[in-house]
């Protein structure tokens, strides 16, 4: 069975730390060992309102940043979701053999429709089913996201192992989560019990892959902490989010190994911790921000990306089709 990959990101506003940590440096990790497909999902992004010349621009936004990351479009495909149809039309197919009551299990959907639940869209109720959507189509055997994706994964494993034990054949591929790296849910910098995300009101709460050098630096000192020294082992972490938060941070993207930091900062007062911390983040994101920039003055170079992209994700994509359509006994002359 080919190992094949696929994840997607959301492309509303700027990719922020948590995207990169959960996410796209596992895709850069993985890239070589799997067939892979990274996918920029704008038809999820449509869940909630969007202003639409934004949103193609956060689209290309969003493939610019993959590529400034060291995804390789030579290897990986690299295309909107939007782009290729059988998205949807799986969805709707799965969304026939997915129970109700499976869907009023998502946390997220209740976390993001809040108290106005009847004012949400059907589209954000039905969202989970989108996702299983886009990594059955391609038959991905691994699916690398960050830990707050986990239910709507353990939904696709159910929607596919249902669908096949309804047309009793192994159609669907099963895909396996893949939650890796030492910062697997990075948290709000202000609220160590909430996580980083695009829709926190506060901008401090967030180091964005388009930040300068100057506000990562600001963004890392304002970091909450509290009023102890830098632990000396991981006893010293008990009930200390923000402190637990920074360190996961320092140490999926330093690479050091733990006991390493304990021996070096133990004991000591977090300035000196944030400082080198700082440097960090500005070592590996202000080359990230830079090639951003670079890479969203070169549209056509970005567009040509998505094309090929698109023409390669559409032979798996309807290869699927064609069989799902055919188990069904839909027509498909
Ligand atoms: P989205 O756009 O919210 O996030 C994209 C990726 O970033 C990860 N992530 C985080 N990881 C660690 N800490 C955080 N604070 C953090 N915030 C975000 C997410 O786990 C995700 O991996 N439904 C998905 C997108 C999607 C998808 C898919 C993913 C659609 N179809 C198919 C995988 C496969 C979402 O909204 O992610």
């Amino acid at each position: 069975m080919t190992k094949r990959i696929l994840s997607g990101i959301q492309p509303t506003g700027n990719l922020h730390l948590g995207n990169y940590l959960g996410a796209i440096k596992n895709w850069v990790a993985l890239q070589n060992d799997y067939e892979c497909l990274f996918c920029v999902v704008d038809l999820h992004a449509i869940t909630v309102p969007q202003d639409p010349i934004h949103l193609i621009q956060s689209t290309r936004e969003t493939v610019a940043t993959y590529l400034a990351c060291g995804i390789s479009a030579d290897d990986a495909s690299i295309f909107p979701q939007s782009m290729v149809a059988e998205h949807s039309e799986l969805m709707w197919i799965l969304a026939c053999h997915t129970p109700l009551g499976w869907l009023n299990r998502m946390t997220q959907f209740k976390e993001k429709a809040g108290k106005q639940k009847d004012q949400a869209s059907m589209g954000l109720y039905a969202y989970p089913v989108l996702m299983a959507a886009d990594i059955l189509l391609y038959q991905a055997t691994d699916v690398p996201v960050g830990e707050d994706q986990k239910q709507h994964l353990e939904l696709a494993r159910d929607i596919a192992g249902a669908f096949n034990r309804h047309y009793k054949k192994d159609l669907l591929t099963i895909p396996e989560p893949r939650i890796m790296g030492a910062a697997t849910r990075v948290m709000s910098l202000r609220d160590g019990s909430s996580k980083m995300s695009k829709s926190d009101v506060s901008d401090a709460s967030r180091i964005h892959l388009k930040d300068s050098d100057d506000e990562i630096i600001q963004k890392i000192k304002k970091a909450r902490t509290d009023s102890g020294s830098f632990p000396s082992d991981s006893k010293e972490l008990d009930g200390r989010l923000e402190v637990q938060n920074l360190l996961n941070i320092y140490l999926a993207l330093s690479g050091v190994d733990v006991q390493t930091v304990y021996a070096e900062f133990g004991g000591r007062n977090f300035s000196d911790f944030k400082n080198h911390l700082a440097d960090v983040c500005v070592e590996n994101i202000g080359p990230i921000r830079e090639k951003i920039h670079r890479l969203m003055d070169e549209q056509q170079y970005l567009d040509s990306i998505i094309q090929k992209g698109t023409a390669k994700a559409k032979v798996l994509a309807q290869d699927t089709m064609r069989d799902v359509k055919k188990t069904v006994g839909l027509c498909n002359f």
